[in-house]
């Protein structure tokens, strides 16, 4: 199956990256949010980043105008029935996933695969919403998208081979390197990263260090390319929040636990990066 057609759900961060890889190896993207100017803004954001690949010398003015005319905007969900493949990267909330699965299992053509980027939540759960579970697969990217070689591809308890296989086929084609994972809250990336990064904010919590001191040992220490609390703000901290409490929930185990600080800085509108703050200030 070569597929040509996207719709990528949700123009924030993953979303536009994901539009922009599928833009780059010459696939048609849909690019849908619930306003437009959403998607006026994640379409933005990647012509921003393709302007910095012309600079550089590694685009053509003609090619970065060729890849954005490969993306469409939309604010109607029904365009989905145009599209061989629908990426799903909205919230990480297992009812509005949920309420899209089922709205998409409506409108789209009974071949479509139905793929969602969540960072944790069960794929057997959100294919259930659908008539199709067979054609629901998790197709997991990695933030920033343009950058990160990996695709975590998880399979949903009824997932077919063939709609794995097209998967896995099509993350080759945007020159990423998938791993296949089992099905369980986190699948591996967040099953490990996540209780380091909800460690380290427990470690502000507890006075142990100051955030920027947390992270220079992380960075100085253990070679990781940003400290956790820069990579929080970096990744989204009702993101990790959200993270947290399906571990926490799908495991049943006290490891989990959210740190209130992660809890108190969400509900203050602290979301990190995105939000002009978190745990640093971004002007
Ligand atoms: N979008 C697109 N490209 C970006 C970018 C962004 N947000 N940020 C940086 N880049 C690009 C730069 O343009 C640059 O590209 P070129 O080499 O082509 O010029 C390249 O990345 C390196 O950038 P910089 O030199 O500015 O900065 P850096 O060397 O510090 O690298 C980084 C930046 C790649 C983000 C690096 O800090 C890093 O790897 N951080 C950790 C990222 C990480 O752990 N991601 C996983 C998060 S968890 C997740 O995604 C799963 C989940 O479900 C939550
Ligand atoms: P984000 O907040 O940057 O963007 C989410 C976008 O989804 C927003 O533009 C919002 O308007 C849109 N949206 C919300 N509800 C919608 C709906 N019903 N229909 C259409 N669009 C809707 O979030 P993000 O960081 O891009 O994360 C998106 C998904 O990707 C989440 O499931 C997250 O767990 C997952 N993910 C995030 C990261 C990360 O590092 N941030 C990494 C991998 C996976």
């Amino acid at each position: 199956m070569n597929i040509q057609k996207v719709m990528v759900i949700g123009a924030g961060q993953m979303g536009s990256g994901i539009a922009q890889v599928h833009a780059m190896a010459g696939v048609d993207v849909i690019l849908h949010d619930i306003k437009d100017e959403y998607v006026q803004r994640g379409i933005t954001s990647i012509s921003n980043h393709l302007a910095r690949q012309v600079e550089k010398g590694r685009l053509t003015k003609a090619e970065k105008t060729e890849i954005l005319e490969r993306i469409e905007g939309s604010t109607d969900l029904a365009n989905a029935s145009e599209a061989e493949l629908v990426i799903e990267a909205a919230v990480e909330n297992i009812e509005v996933k949920s309420s899209i699965f089922a709205e998409l299992d409506q409108i789209t053509p009974k071949e479509t695969i139905l793929a969602t980027n969540t960072s944790s939540l069960p794929i057997t759960e959100i294919a259930a919403a659908t008539n199709r579970p067979e054609k629901v697969i998790g197709m997991h990217f990695m933030n920033p998208v343009p950058v990160m070689k990996l695709v975590e591809i998880i399979r949903g308890l009824a997932t077919a081979d063939e709609v794995y296989e097209a998967i896995e086929e099509l993350a080759l084609r945007l020159n990423k390197t998938p791993v296949e994972v089992n099905d369980f809250p986190g699948f591996v990336s967040n099953r490990i990263l996540m209780p380091m990064i909800n460690e380290a904010i427990f470690t502000v919590y507890e006075g142990v260090a100051e955030p920027e001191a947390i992270d220079e040992v992380m960075k100085l220490g253990m070679n990781h390319p940003m400290g956790p609390l820069t990579l929080a703000d970096f990744i989204g901290l009702d993101t990790c929040l959200y993270i947290m409490e399906t571990l926490h929930e799908g495991f049943g185990d006290d490891k989990y636990r959210p740190c209130p600080l992660l809890r108190k800085y969400v509900k203050a509108g602290w979301l990190g990066k995105k939000s002009g703050r978190g745990f640093y200030k971004y002007s």
